[in-house]
């Protein structure tokens, strides 16, 4: 699979980490497609890689990734404007158990809603096959003992990955599923929803959930998903943490 051309739809890309994917893949040749709740930042963030890319390789959708209507008609303005849709990368997130039915809406039942208009977008037959990254975390295989329910939403997203990503479904789609997990990474002052207020002693439980962790590099982060996109195989999960190469996570299908 080549990037050139390709149609990419990043969930969550005004800022950080999506937005960060959104420049990488500008970069490779792809089209982008932000959808966002914050339409002042996805406005700014399309504005400004308009700017370095070219006003038709790029555009924002508001898009509330927990209303299914408004992140239907988003991938409709996508077909329209660009033809087709080859990538989704599920990134929308927030993080505080203190609005834990939220935080699930988003971060499960989101990146759920993303899937099924995928498939209705890309399904062999329908389009022409395509690909799904949904973005984890260092909590998708070791828990946050500081935010328990954030870290339920990215365990669920790997079983998410292994059902939809495996051979079966891939077979009668031609969309492969991959998860990437992202250990922690810089922020700008934007960033804003980690102080989790529901557990007791929340920054001893952060200094926990951080020991071998240190933050690394956005642009690091972006640069490492694109040989996974290219080239991992449907099913797959992987990590990047600490500015490293991303290794694979590795899995087991038993029942014990
Ligand atoms: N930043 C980190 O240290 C870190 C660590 C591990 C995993 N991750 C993962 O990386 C991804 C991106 O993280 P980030 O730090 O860039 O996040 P962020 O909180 O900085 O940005 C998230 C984006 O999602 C958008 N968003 C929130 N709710 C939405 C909704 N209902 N509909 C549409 N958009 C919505 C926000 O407006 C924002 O633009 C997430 O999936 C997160 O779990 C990040
Ligand atoms: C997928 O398709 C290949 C090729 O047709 C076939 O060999 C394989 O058994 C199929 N796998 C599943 C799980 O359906
Ligand atoms: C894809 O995987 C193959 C085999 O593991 C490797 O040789 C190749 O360099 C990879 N390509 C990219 C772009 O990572």
């Amino acid at each position: 699979m080549l990037l050139k051309d390709k149609v990419c739809i990043i969930t969550g890309g005004a800022v950080q980490i999506g937005r960060a994917f959104a420049e990488q893949l500008l970069k490779d040749g792809a089209f982008i497609s932000i959808f966002d709740l914050d339409s002042d930042s996805g406005e700014l963030c399309c504005a400004e890689l308009q700017q370095q890319f070219g006003k038709n390789r790029i555009i924002f959708c508001h898009c509330d990734v927990t209303d299914y209507t408004q992140f239907e008609e988003s991938f409709l303005t996508t077909k329209d404007t660009f033809g087709r849709i080859d990538i989704l990368v599920n990134n929308a997130e927030i993080q505080n158990d203190k609005f834990w039915e939220l935080e699930t809406d988003v971060n499960l039942n989101g990146f759920i809603r993303g899937t099924l208009l995928a498939y209705q977008f890309m399904s062999k037959g329908k389009g022409n096959g395509g690909t799904i990254v949904n973005i984890g975390s260092s909590c998708s295989t070791k828990p946050f003992v500081s935010s328990p329910i954030y870290t339920a939403t990215k365990h669920a997203i790997i079983g998410l990955t292994k059902a939809y990503g495996d051979q079966y479904h891939f077979n009668q789609t031609g969309v492969r599923v991959i998860c990437y997990c992202v250990g922690p990474t810089e922020s700008d002052s934007i960033s804003h929803s980690r102080q989790n207020n529901n557990t007791p002693n929340h920054e001893r439980a952060r200094k926990i959930d951080m020991q071998g962790m240190r933050y690394q590099k956005l642009d690091h982060v972006a640069k490492e998903l694109i040989p996974i996109i290219l080239n991992a195989s449907s099913g797959s999960l992987w990590l990047v943490k600490n500015d490293e190469k991303s290794k694979e996570i590795p899995y087991s299908n038993e029942i014990f």
